[in-house]
């Protein structure tokens, strides 16, 4: 079986952990579940990143050590990742010994080969990203990170990295999924073909790092230091035979490494990262997976916002399985999605406990406790056509998850999953088991209870990689034994008819249990989300002094808008690649928006009296990108479109005299 190594990025110290952190580890977590599942060797690594220039500033902003400080601030990681159930097999932390002694080995490796070298470096340095940056890229920031980027002008180790674009490109070539999703890896690509510089890889002005062998005056450059990690986690770089796990897990021919991040650190990961072991004449990673962000009104997670979602309070009133399911299935993987405390109530409501929930509480506790003695049936009698459809629903689920859990897609397998619970409701709607039993149909009702009882069997295997608790409450309520996964066992189901007959059920409390309109309110309540009209009335004082206090900013801003607050709003270039009508409705449009990223987006535009549908695809509009999603008449709107109307002509929507490429920014 092929030993499968998994890891998270290293997360910084300098914040707490939010729920984009455990976005990330979940989803390893549920990849790393599955391929035990299946029988794989299988390695799951994640940890913390603890050198660099912003955490030695966040210390000294703390008054204490570097090491304090970090000590201080990598535990709560680990325990946020233990309290949502992740199962990895390694937490590394780079000020570790282990760590520090394998960054220094390999490079050392490449000192040895010759690239890297001595030179100075002279530019722009952003401590917010921990990259150095051009000129260019130093304009597109936004004011925040800007405020905090640096001149640096100091003595600096280089990498070779400008030698490295051809064998790049050639690795990218022989190796196709080396990045997912494609279209990222497209990017990445083209980043390379249009040439590298060589890369600063050391520091002199400041000193909370690995030092450079040799040159005690450095320390690493972060990013060196960091993505080492992957690496000295196994004990490598190491001769063969010297670090067991790296052989295993790295080196073996059929060993599939793969390294998920967020879109945010691509570029480290499938340029530098290769880059470097390719220079030590080692093997490269097989894939870097780049999902997207989790937001929160549509906007990323930061510090200026104060926006951070921590994730134990969802688990402490959610629990940690479904807050898993929720990170997995709200959003795409790969594409960026709004996090809502509604929707988690929402999906719970709707998905778990209507769906998986009450299929197993209506057969379990109801009709096989209430007809068949609480035993699993014998099937007997024909098998009918729907009987069919069931056992083919699950087989195609079982395949279908499988793929999507393989290629990394987390939100498919949980659709390819729910197809089948949603066949299985249908089912025992159609054949209608508390009818059979009324009729004294025993031989039927025995079939279409095991059906169902089968099917909840293949479910509790296949929800397990994101659900492991409710999976082995769903087993024991079967009657059957927990899953315990072992190197060379595949337990996916794949044999229909594996349930034994005469098993005792176990019906117990309902694994989703309802959250009414009361407890609904409570738990909204809990994350400070009240409706408006329940939050108190404010007072005529309050309301005076808040008018007060508005007028003063206006007056303070002389009536003009302050630059940053019109860099909030996301200009963007879109091009409509579809439009329709929209039925019941005589104003709005469904369009679908290329604004240069994953997926278009879904705009619903009150433009129909003006134009005839048809005639809006490929035009270039203006959008506004960073509008909170909202429903209108059902549908989902991803964005404004920016539009003008006067008497005479009536509306137009923004257009351009050139083919600007979508998704630029209008500035
Ligand atoms: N320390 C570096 C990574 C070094 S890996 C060799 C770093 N750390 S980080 O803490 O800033 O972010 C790490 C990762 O956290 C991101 O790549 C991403 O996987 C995850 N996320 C942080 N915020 C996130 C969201 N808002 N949404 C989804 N994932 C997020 O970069």
């Amino acid at each position: 079986m092929r030993p499968f190594y998994i890891t998270t990025p290293i997360y910084y110290v300098n914040d707490k952990p939010h729920i984009g952190h455990a976005y990330t580890t979940v989803a390893v977590d549920v990849f790393a579940r599955y391929q035990r599942l299946r029988g794989h060797a299988v390695r799951f690594l994640t940890g913390t990143d603890e050198h660099g220039q912003k955490i030695e500033e966040s210390a000294q902003a703390k008054g204490i050590e570097p090491k304090a400080f970090v000590d201080q601030m990598s535990a709560p990681f680990k325990e946020a990742f233990e309290q949502l159930g992740c199962a990895f097999d390694d937490y590394i932390r780079t000020t570790e010994e282990r760590h520090e002694t394998r960054v220094q080995r390999l490079w050392e490796t490449i000192a040895k080969k010759g690239d890297i070298y001595l030179g100075a470096y002279e530019g722009w340095y952003s401590v917010a990203d921990e990259a150095f940056i051009t000129e260019k890229e130093l304009e597109e920031l936004d004011p925040v990170t800007k405020s905090k980027v640096q001149r640096v002008s100091e003595p600096s180790y280089f990498f070779k990295l400008s030698e490295y674009g051809d064998a790049l490109l050639k690795f990218y070539d022989e190796n196709p999924d080396f990045v997912q999703p494609a279209g990222r890896f497209n990017e990445v690509k083209s980043f390379v073909k249009q040439g590298l510089k060589d890369l600063s890889v050391s520091r002199t002005s400041f000193k909370w790092g690995i030092p450079v062998p040799g040159d005690d005056e450095h320390v690493m450059y972060v990013w060196f230091d960091a993505l080492s990690n992957y690496m000295t986690a196994l004990g490598g770089p190491a001769e063969a035979g010297e670090a067991p796990l790296y052989d295993q897990f790295w080196n073996a021919d059929d060993a599939r490494v793969v390294h998920v991040v967020g879109k945010d650190i691509l570029r480290f990961h499938a340029i530098f990262w290769p880059a470097f072991l390719l220079a030590a004449g080692l093997k490269p990673p097989s894939q870097v997976w780049a999902h997207g962000w989790l937001t929160i009104n549509g906007e990323k997670m930061s510090k200026r916002l104060g926006n951070f979602i921590p994730p134990g309070p969802l688990v402490d009133n959610f629990g940690a399985d479904v807050v898993r399911y929720y990170l997995c299935r709200e959003v795409a993987f790969g594409q960026d999605g709004d996090f809502s405390h509604r929707n988690v109530i929402a999906r719970y409501s709707g998905e778990l406990a209507n769906g998986l929930g009450n299929l197993l509480h209506r057969m379990i506790a109801s009709i096989v406790k209430k007809n068949l003695g609480g035993v699993v049936p014998e099937p007997a009698g024909p098998v009918l056509p729907e009987d069919e459809t069931l056992i083919a629903a699950a087989e195609k689920a079982a395949a279908g998850a499988a793929e999507h859990l393989d290629t990394l897609t987390p939100h498919r397998a949980l659709d390819s999953i729910w197809e089948l619970v949603g066949a299985a409701n249908t089912y025992v709607d159609q054949t209608a088991p508390w009818a059979l039993a009324k009729k004294g149909d025993t031989e039927r009702l025995g079939r279409v209870a095991y059906n169902v009882l089968e099917a909840l069997r293949w479910l509790s295997v296949m929800i397990a990689p994101f659900m492991p608790e409710k999976a082995a409450g769903l087993r024991t309520q079967l009657g059957i034994e927990g899953l315990s996964p072992r190197e060379g066992d595949d337990l996916w189901p794949s044999t229909w008819g594996e349930l034994s007959a005469g098993t005792q059920t176990q019906p117990g409390n309902p694994l989703f249990p309802r959250i009414d309109e009361k407890a609904e309110k409570a738990l909204l309540a809990k994350f400070g989300l009240v409706e408006a009209e329940e939050a108190p009335k404010k007072s005529k004082k309050q309301r005076k002094e808040e008018e007060k206090a508005k007028a003063k900013a206006a007056e303070e801003a002389g009536g003009y808008l302050a630059f940053d607050d019109f860099l909030k709003v996301e200009l963007k270039i879109g091009l409509i690649k579809a439009a329709e009508a929209v039925e019941k409705s005589d104003k709005l449009v469904k369009l679908s928006i290329d604004l240069g990223e994953e997926a278009p987006r879904q705009v619903m535009a009150g433009i129909r009296k003006h134009y005839d549908p048809a005639d809006l695809v490929g035009k270039r509009v203006t959008v506004v990108a960073n509008l909170k999603p909202r429903k209108i008449m059902g549908e989902l709107s991803q964005g404004m479109v920016l539009a003008a109307s006067d008497d005479e002509h009536g509306l137009s929507v923004l257009t351009l005299d050139k083919d600007i490429a979508p998704g630029t920014r209008v500035s």
